[in-house]
């Protein structure tokens, strides 16, 4: 017999009390509780009432065939995924609403169902679609304009997670199933709203053990709240075997994939599209797409190369110096982190001589993009020497280093990487972090084309920026 109970259960992280509180004793936030009736089912989740059983250990080198992983033929996706989806998994795509998730799982799923025979053969899978947000119509109108109208995915708009279970729950299911989106989903023994972190972390359970049994792929959309979290709390993550967010700016097409958590390959791989009247398109080379709207050469502006994953990746940084009649100058930085920009700031100021103290600072990355890596922070530097100085970087010329506290530049990864994809894209010169003395590829790197010139100190970066016909370090401290 289930017995019913109430718990307040914040909104916010996830938190479970006992009564309810005005303010989250676990996050602090205020009126986030919201009573939600837990149904107690004897010999549920704790197993009570339940005979012990004997596990059934299998040995571990035991070789038995691991299902394939099924590849959709988009290699963005596929290689963000680690090489495809695996049998049995959960993967929750993450975004801001609007962003193109639902568009990005539905190409995704009509290529699985296609079976991508022209390219890289592919076996075609059963997939199917599970829509809460939109109506069967919709999805079908949407599949039509980009061009999928005639893939054998199964459409259902459905809510009920009962329903669902009920419908996949049988030996001939499909392979994969898509589920838009997890905030829709109720189970209609919980008595909380659908969207709730009760609701949404029932349902994920149920489904997940659904696929577990079953076999299928699971791929659920999960959109992120304000305050960067998703569902809410981060309830899912933990749950899922991979997570993918799915991020982009509005005011720019492209969008970017990214694995921040997966049990089944790498995380820092990236997978890159652009947003068309068709539907997402893959961009196979990101760094042509974000040096597309390079104007030449300008003071303030430094092209970086980096790497995110396995794949190196171009990209303008932009910088603006300008007195400030604030007390406090405003430093605003867009796509990376201010603390960084803080940091490259005072080792310019205490071991370069640069005053930049009473100047407002502007940092961007241009195309959207955000950087996580200290390499960016010669390439930043660069961009800034050159805005306070106005001299501008020598033309096609790429810079990457990470800078140390007293101003030594440190070494990189994957030099090699890097210098491939600048010569392959036009540039003749490289500012580069002083090689690591271990290993092979000592000295000079051998790049073809490209001049390399290593960087040892942030002064030999300041000496190049400097104004040629004031003083060596000619630097405005107001404006001209
Ligand atoms: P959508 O996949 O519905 O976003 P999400 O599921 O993450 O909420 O994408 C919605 C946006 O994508 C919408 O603003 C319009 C744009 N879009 C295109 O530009 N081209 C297209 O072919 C499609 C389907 C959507
Ligand atoms: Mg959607």
């Amino acid at each position: 017999m289930a017995k019913t109970q109430s718990r307040y259960v914040c909104q916010e992280c996830g938190a479970v009390s006992a009564k309810w509180a005005g303010r989250c004793e676990s996050c602090g936030a205020w009126n986030s509780l919201s009573e939600e009736v837990v149904e107690k089912t004897p010999g549920g989740l704790s197993g009570a009432g339940r005979s012990a059983q004997r596990l059934a250990f299998v040995d571990l080198q035991s070789r038995s065939p691991a299902p394939p992983r099924l590849t959709c033929g988009i290699g963005e996706f596929d290689r963000v995924t680690g090489g495809g989806l695996v049998p049995g998994s959960a993967v929750l795509v993450a975004g801001d609403p609007g962003i193109g998730k639902s568009t990005l799982l539905l190409q995704v799923a009509a290529r699985l169902a296609a079976g991508d025979k022209g390219v890289g053969g592919e076996e075609a899978a059963s997939c199917a679609y599970i829509s809460g947000e939109e109506s069967i119509d919709q999805v079908r109108l949407r599949a039509q304009r980009m061009g999928l109208g005639a893939a054998p995915v199964q459409l259902a708009a459905a809510t009920a997670v009962r329903d669902m279970v009920a419908s996949l729950d049988q030996p001939k299911g499909p392979a994969v199933v898509v589920v838009d989106s997890v905030q829709t989903l109720f189970i209609d023994s919980l008595e909380s709203a659908p969207g709730t972190v009760s609701q949404v972390r029932a349902a994920t359970q149920e489904l997940i053990r659904l696929a577990k049994k079953r076999g299928f792929s699971l791929l659920l959309v999960g959109h992120v709240t304000k305050e960067g979290q998703i569902a809410g709390p981060k309830v899912l993550e933990h749950m899922v075997d991979t997570v993918l967010t799915f991020e982009g700016d509005r005011g720019h097409h492209f969008r970017i994939l990214r694995a921040s958590k997966n049990r089944f390959g790498p995380t820092d791989e990236i997978g890159v599209f652009e947003m068309t009247d068709g539907g997402l398109e893959e961009v196979s080379n990101p760094s042509a797409l974000f040096l597309a709207e390079r104007r030449g050469n300008i003071a303030g502006a430094a092209v970086f190369a980096g790497l995110e994953g396995t794949r190196p990746l171009l990209v303008e940084i932009q910088a603006l110096v300008s007195a400030s009649p604030l007390a406090t100058p405003r430093r605003a930085v867009v796509g990376w982190d201010s603390g960084r920009l803080a940091m490259v700031l005072a080792v310019l100021e205490a071991r370069c001589g640069l005053a930049l103290a009473g100047q407002e600072v502007y940092l961007n990355v241009a195309g959207g993009l955000r950087i996580g890596e200290p390499a960016a922070d010669l390439a930043v530097a660069a961009a800034l020497v050159s805005a306070a100085t106005g001299q501008e970087v020598p033309e096609e010329t790429v810079i990457f280093g990470e800078i140390g506290l007293s101003g030594e530049i440190r070494p990189v990864s994957q030099v090699e990487l890097r210098l491939k994809e600048a010569e392959k894209l036009g540039f003749s010169r490289a500012w580069v972090a002083p090689r690591a003395k271990r290993g092979a590829g000592k000295g000079r790197p051998q790049s073809g084309g490209l001049a390399i010139e290593e960087i040892a100190h942030l002064q030999d970066l300041v000496a190049r920026l400097a104004r040629p016909q004031a003083d060596p370090i000619g630097f405005r401290t107001s404006a001209p």
